[in-house]
């Protein structure tokens, strides 16, 4: 069997959890749902559940892999029998999702190569970025080198050297954030921008929107996909982890509360932030960034860091998800980590093609009304995410009880909010995952 690694620091937990975190779900989801779903409103919305929900759900699923020591299947078995379906069902998450978030990783690559070779004006043509995505081969090219890039780095073990370079380059991202949200805000037509996102409106507020912002708050701090539960198995017995948490969550929001900053801005400053252009979903961020980059001098050169900064967050997101679906594999079957790797980078590609076909030639096959895209990340945000909360806080409120996950915590250090704890994870994540359950089932999203 492979020797478990384990975090010999407290900052390499938080390191690991916060690379985890912080990706594309910060950087390109979070900008498209904010400026979709009701602007300030979903902020305000988004921020409520990350301090109640997040936290509740996150300290739940790291102190349940550091009381068992186990990864996600093995973890629920040894809380319950009955319950060891729950860590089948939470390990499939991530199975849903990697193949479609090489498929975007592929696109910021795509990006990369714009910049890298000087076409970022050509970026901004109208057309530019439909075409790229609907066509047939360049983009599963693409998403075929990102693929290729994570399952060497997660073949060879050498994550901590991608974690090391991310330390130093998650820093200049959040840097470079600041200013292009400053420089963004300077543009004319960009204040109506900084209202829209930052100012509730409450004729915005619909139940899509807390709908939107509970899948957003699972898929940006990877909660209920295996990989918290495994990161917690390594975690030292004194790291006192309400602290981290913490801490990972205030990174985790304040980079999707900063690239929204840069993006919903500039969508009123270059796009007028008609109904439309706030509407146009995953393709927000690359239709609204080459302007940005087009609209000052040297912003070309700009925009080739910013591509490499943000392959960098993908990366460190995508090899966590796959990382969690190799270990599944050779824990749970012993099979060697070689022969799980060239498998799931395989089955990953060929699950990832209908996704990128599905913005071109089979954008009329639809799955509910959706293309393969939309449709995987409803399916494992909407859904799938949902009954494994449920089902979690069921059995950690009513089964095992909440004591046992607050003494787990207890073991390194306080559990300041044990009382918003218990009750959260009692009764709040149960109604709440039943509204999401149902209103995903009944379409409201
Ligand atoms: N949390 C990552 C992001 O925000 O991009 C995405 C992700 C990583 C989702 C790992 C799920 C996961 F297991």
């Amino acid at each position: 069997m492979e020797k478990k690694s384990s975090f010999t620091s407290k900052l390499g937990f938080i390191l690991a959890a916060a690379g985890s975190a912080v990706g594309l779900g910060n950087i390109w989801r979070f900008p498209y749902l904010a400026a979709k779903y009701g602007g300030g409103i979903f902020l305000l919305v988004y921020l409520i559940l990350a301090v109640t929900f997040g936290f509740a759900l996150m300290i739940t699923q790291i102190a349940i892999g550091r009381k068992t020591g186990k990864s996600v299947i093995e973890a629920y078995k040894m809380l319950d029998k009955r319950f060891a379906f729950l860590g089948y069902l939470e390990a499939l998450v991530p199975i849903i999702i990697f193949p479609y978030y090489c498929v975007i990783g592929g696109w910021v690559i795509k990006f990369l190569a714009v910049y890298a070779t000087n076409q970022g004006h050509e970026a901004t043509q109208d057309g530019f970025f439909g075409g790229f995505i609907s066509a047939p081969v360049e983009p599963i090219v693409y998403l075929a080198i990102f693929l290729m890039i994570t399952s060497l780095v997660v073949l060879f073990g050498v994550e901590k050297g991608v974690e090391r370079v991310s330390k130093t380059m998650m820093p200049l991202l959040v840097i470079m954030s600041i200013g292009l949200a400053i420089y963004c805000l300077t543009i004319p037509g960009a204040m109506d921008g900084l209202i829209y996102y930052v100012k509730p409106e409450f004729k915005n507020f619909s139940l899509k929107t807390v709908v939107a912002a509970m899948g957003q708050l699972f898929y940006s701090m990877s909660l209920a996909m295996g990989i918290m539960i495994t990161y917690g198995s390594y975690t030292p017995k004194d790291d006192d982890l309400e602290g981290s948490i913490r801490y990972i969550e205030i990174f985790d929001t304040a980079i999707a509360f900063l690239s929204g900053m840069m993006i919903i801005p500039a969508v009123f400053a270059f796009s007028g932030g008609n109904n439309e252009s706030l509407q146009a979903g995953p393709t927000l961020m690359f239709i609204t960034l080459p302007n940005v980059f087009d609209s000052f001098a040297g912003g070309r050169i700009l925009g080739l860091v910013f591509f490499v900064l943000v392959l960098f967050a993908a990366l460190t997101s995508a090899i966590s998800l796959m990382e969690a679906i190799v270990s599944i594999f050779v824990d749970k079957f012993h099979i060697k980590r070689q022969v799980v790797c060239f498998a799931v980078m395989f089955v990953a590609f060929l699950m990832a093609i209908p996704s990128s076909l599905g913005n071109g030639i089979w954008s009329n096959v639809l799955l509910l009304g959706m293309p393969f895209l939309d449709f995987f990340d409803f399916i494992s945000n909407n859904i799938m995410m949902p009954i494994v909360a449920l089902l979690m806080a069921i059995l950690v409120g009513f089964i095992i009880k909440p004591q046992v996950i607050i003494d787990e915590v207890e073991t390194s250090g306080t559990f300041k909010s044990k009382k918003m704890y218990s009750i959260v994870i009692k009764y709040i994540v149960p109604v709440c995952m039943l509204i999401i359950l149902l209103s995903s089932v009944f379409g409201y999203v």
